[in-house]
């Protein structure tokens, strides 16, 4: 791998038409978030990029059913969403817009750019018109049977039930999906601009190839779209979304595609963030064009071919642009049903999903975060369970960790006058104990730099489980009536491991991490963009005899089986957005 001077992660944009919710989460939001502290933590420079996609047809759909503009509706969702992610501690350098100026101005320089290098052409199509609106009805507009597998609910160019996608002309019996439009649709010719994919089938290939690291899932998918690329078209009629830059009547009344848009999104937003920040118009370019920038997309699934097909081909078609050094695409987050006994689908319309700002109307971030990311759906699909969700938070994240850092500190606060305690000779238990710290660390490590984000808690768990087992060997509690040299040994190695426990916690647990550097009196260093001090490799290093500590308070509170019993409950009663 060569060397890296800095890291852009991407997490998708998502829509602004409704509330976030934890499936999202647990896909392309959580798992960036840890990657990127962990980063920072480390002091390498990494710069985080997210924000709302504002455009398409989800939008339009959204106002035309409540009746209001899309303008309203992409202001409501952006603040919403932008609000819930900060509460959660998603901790983005920028949450930025795509109906803003700016991203007119980056979308319509990479339509130019590609149709200057003659990758854009433009094709009549036959699309579906509805006579009585006088207007054209793209993708999701019309609905009608799948002509694959005889769906019926089956979107105008895809089908959700069997995944086949389609031009508008193979739907069979379509409907408008436009209240109060009762005309049957009608096909009419449109001019298009189409975005020659087959012209990068060979760099792409190379480029997949280049990268055998990548999870089997995401290769999957892109290698399936590589072996079979057709032009794809860029424009909509709409008149929601970027204005096409060509001047002439066939440009009339159509708008850039949403799904050229979209990824846009991410050089606009860190194009905003430069200018934001005061490092200037340019600052932007050291993470997109220079060739020792990695860049990193955080995905649900059902991104995988815009991000490691379309998109890259987009920057291929372009001078300079870096390529993702990886593409981190996560499966889906399903909910299970204690009714039926079985997981299904999550989704806001089954009304079965958990939002993000109701979640937090329950519960403290950390909780949230230590449970979505010990199930994480990375190779495959994950369920949410209530009954999982309480014994795995309690009966991990607080008995294991929660109670050894609070029962360690108590006793040496109490004993040893509220310092750390000199010790005495280590025997071999205290020796292994203290040689598991950096081999454990690294081991931690080693899973976030694999992107193997369960696998990094599970190993953080570990550590706390090695801990307590010491701990219990070596009965403190038993010894300080006899022997407080053998005490003051004991809780010195304790509170090295507590330190550990504290550093290698802040990718996933920020508030956490945080309350117990206080108590610790230590620094967890935040490096940015622009880097900082390692923090990471800190946790190995020994805190001192003789080091102050604050009165602990307790860092993870229990879940009540009562309370999730409630909420449960009200969740299977629809309530839970
Ligand atoms: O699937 C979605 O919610 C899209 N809005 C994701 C866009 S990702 C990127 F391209 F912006
Ligand atoms: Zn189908």
């Amino acid at each position: 791998m060569p060397d890296f001077k800095r890291t852009l992660v991407t997490s998708a944009l998502p829509y602004a038409n409704g509330h976030i919710h934890l499936g999202h989460i647990a896909g392309a939001y959580l798992p960036a978030d840890i990657y990127v502290r962990y980063l920072r933590i480390k002091g390498a420079p990494v710069l985080y990029i997210g924000g709302s996609d504002e455009h398409g047809v989800p939008i339009t759909l959204t106002a035309l059913k409540e009746g209001v503009q899309p303008r309203d509706v992409v202001d409501r969702y952006h603040s919403a969403n932008a609000d819930a992610f900060a509460r959660l501690g998603i901790s983005y350098d920028i949450y930025g817009r795509t109906s803003s100026e700016l991203h007119v101005d980056t979308t319509q320089s990479f339509f130019r750019a590609l149709d200057a290098a003659g990758y854009i052409h433009q094709e009549d199509m036959e699309l579906w018109y509805s006579e009585q609106l006088e207007r054209f009805l793209p993708d999701r507009y019309v609905k009608g049977t799948c002509p694959k597998c005889g769906y019926e609910d089956a979107n105008g160019d895809e089908c959700e039930n069997c995944g086949a996608q389609y031009a508008a002309n193979e739907l069979v019996s379509p409907r408008s999906v436009i209240p109060g439009d009762a005309s049957s649709p009608v096909l009419r010719s449109s001019r298009h601009w189409f975005l020659d994919l087959p012209k990068f089938t060979d760099r792409l290939k190379a480029w997949l190839d280049s990268h055998p690291e990548w999870r089997a899932n995401v290769k999957g998918i892109a290698n399936g779209w590589v072996g079979d690329l057709r032009s794809r078209c860029i424009t909509r009629d709409t008149d929601w979304g970027v204005p096409i830059p060509i001047d002439g009547p066939e440009a009339e009344g159509k708008r850039i595609y949403v799904w050229f848009d979209a990824p846009i999104g991410y050089v606009t937003n860190t194009r905003q963030w430069g200018m934001d920040t005061d490092r200037g118009e340019d600052a932007w370019q050291a993470w997109w064009k220079d060739e020792s920038s990695r860049l990193l997309h955080f995905i649900g699934k059902d991104n995988v071919p815009f991000h490691a097909v379309i998109f890259p081909a987009m920057l291929m078609g372009q001078d300079g642009y870096v390529l993702a050094d990886n593409v981190v695409g996560n499966e889906y987050l399903n909910i299970f049903n204690r009714q039926t006994g079985k997981s299904e689908k999550g989704s806001k319309s089954r009304g079965n999903m958990i939002s993000v700002r109701w979640a937090l109307e329950q519960f403290a971030p950390d909780v949230i975060r230590y449970y979505l990311c010990a199930i994480a759906p990375e190779s495959k699909d994950s369920d949410f369970d209530w009954d999982d969700f309480m014994h795995r938070y309690n009966g991990e994240l607080c008995d294991v960790v929660g109670n050894f850092v609070h029962r360690s500190l108590t006793m040496t606060v109490k004993n040893f006058d509220g310092k750390v305690p000199q010790p005495g000779a280590f025997d071999a238990e205290d020796q292994a104990m203290l040689d598991a710290i950096p081999r454990q660390v690294d081991e931690i490590a080693e899973a976030l730099d694999g992107f193997r984000f369960r696998q990094a808690l599970e190993r953080f768990i570990d550590l706390g489980r090695k801990a307590n087992v010491y701990f219990n060997t070596k009965e403190p509690w038993v010894t300080r009536k006899t022997d407080m040299e053998r005490t003051a040994t004991t809780l010195y190695v304790c509170t090295q491991v507590v330190k550990a426990l504290c550093h290698t916690m802040a990718p996933f647990l920020p508030d956490g991490a945080a309350k117990l550097a206080g108590i610790l009196g230590v620094a967890l260093p935040d490096g940015g963009p622009d880097g900082g001090a390692d923090g990471w490799n800190a946790a190995k290093e020994t805190l001192a005899a003789g080091a102050a500590l604050q009165p602990p308070k307790v860092l993870f509170p229990k879940l009540d089986p009562d309370y999730i019993a409630e909420l449960a409950e009200a969740h299977q009663r629809g309530e839970g957005f």
